[in-house]
């Protein structure tokens, strides 16, 4: 694993969020840029974390300078309970004071292709980029029990070779379509931050952590930024397996 990622282990879901909240909020008023852009995760994980940051710092941060993106999205409408857009507008955006041209959500409702299309034009509006590729200040990813993150599927490990910013994945059991940041983005950011918690994750973070042959197979294990750090950050479940 890289000397640049660090492991913290937290007692408690709660305190794995407070604590990610508080670094965010850190990252946020500490950065240089006049924007600061942040490729957030979907899935149960995050949400915690989205209703901490609107509780604790909704009249700290400085919204108006944050510009949210996702890290993947399913190909759904925004107003559906698996839309990932529609979480984080519920648990965060619906509580501060952002302006809406600062969400960028993937349209989970429009073509596939087309969308993924779309959204890499959109990112090149808006995010500088380094060596050709957009630079987000902070990429928040979760790990599925398959050791998939973001929307990169084991099967799929193109996607970390890809030079497509955005591509089409579909996830391997229920079919479901989705669009997804490619690893090489994800790869380009300042921060990467894998939020992780619950005893169901604790075996493929030990043979992620440790690197072991099983584990050529999880996209998750592919995360390893270029330039910027990488902080994991678990619970004591999540934490369980890692020697
Ligand atoms: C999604 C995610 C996905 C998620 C993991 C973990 O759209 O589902 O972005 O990569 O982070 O599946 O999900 P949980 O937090 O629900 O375990």
């Amino acid at each position: 694993m890289n000397e640049s990622t660090k492991v913290n282990i937290y007692t408690s879901p709660k305190d794995v969020s407070k604590s990610v909240a508080k670094k965010i909020k850190k990252l946020i008023l500490n950065s240089k840029q006049e924007k600061f852009h942040i490729a957030i995760s979907g899935g149960n994980t995050p949400r915690k974390l989205f209703k901490r940051l609107a509780k604790k710092y909704a009249d700290v941060i400085p919204w108006e300078q944050v510009h949210f993106w996702w890290g993947d999205e399913r190909c759904v409408s925004p107003d559906s309970d698996q839309s990932n857009y529609r979480m984080a507008s519920e648990a965060l955006f619906q509580k501060i004071d952002i302006p809406e041209c600062n969400i960028h959500r993937i349209k989970g409702e429009n073509n596939p292709a087309d969308e993924a299309e779309r959204y890499a034009e959109e990112m090149e509006s808006h995010i500088s980029s380094r060596k050709g590729l957009p630079l987000f200040d902070l990429v928040l990813l979760g790990l599925g029990d398959d050791g998939h993150t973001a929307s990169i599927f084991p099967g799929q490990l193109e996607l970390f070779e890809t030079n497509n910013w955005c591509a089409v994945s579909s996830h391997p059991e229920s079919g479901q379509k989705r669009i997804t940041l490619t690893g090489k983005i994800i790869n380009n950011a300042r921060n990467i931050f894998f939020v992780v918690t619950g005893e169901n994750k604790a075996k493929r973070i030990s043979e992620i952590m440790n690197e072991v042959e099983v584990s050529k197979q999880y996209p998750a294990r592919y995360v390893d930024p270029v330039h910027g750090s990488m902080i994991w950050f678990i619970d004591e479940e999540g934490a369980s397996g890692i020697s």
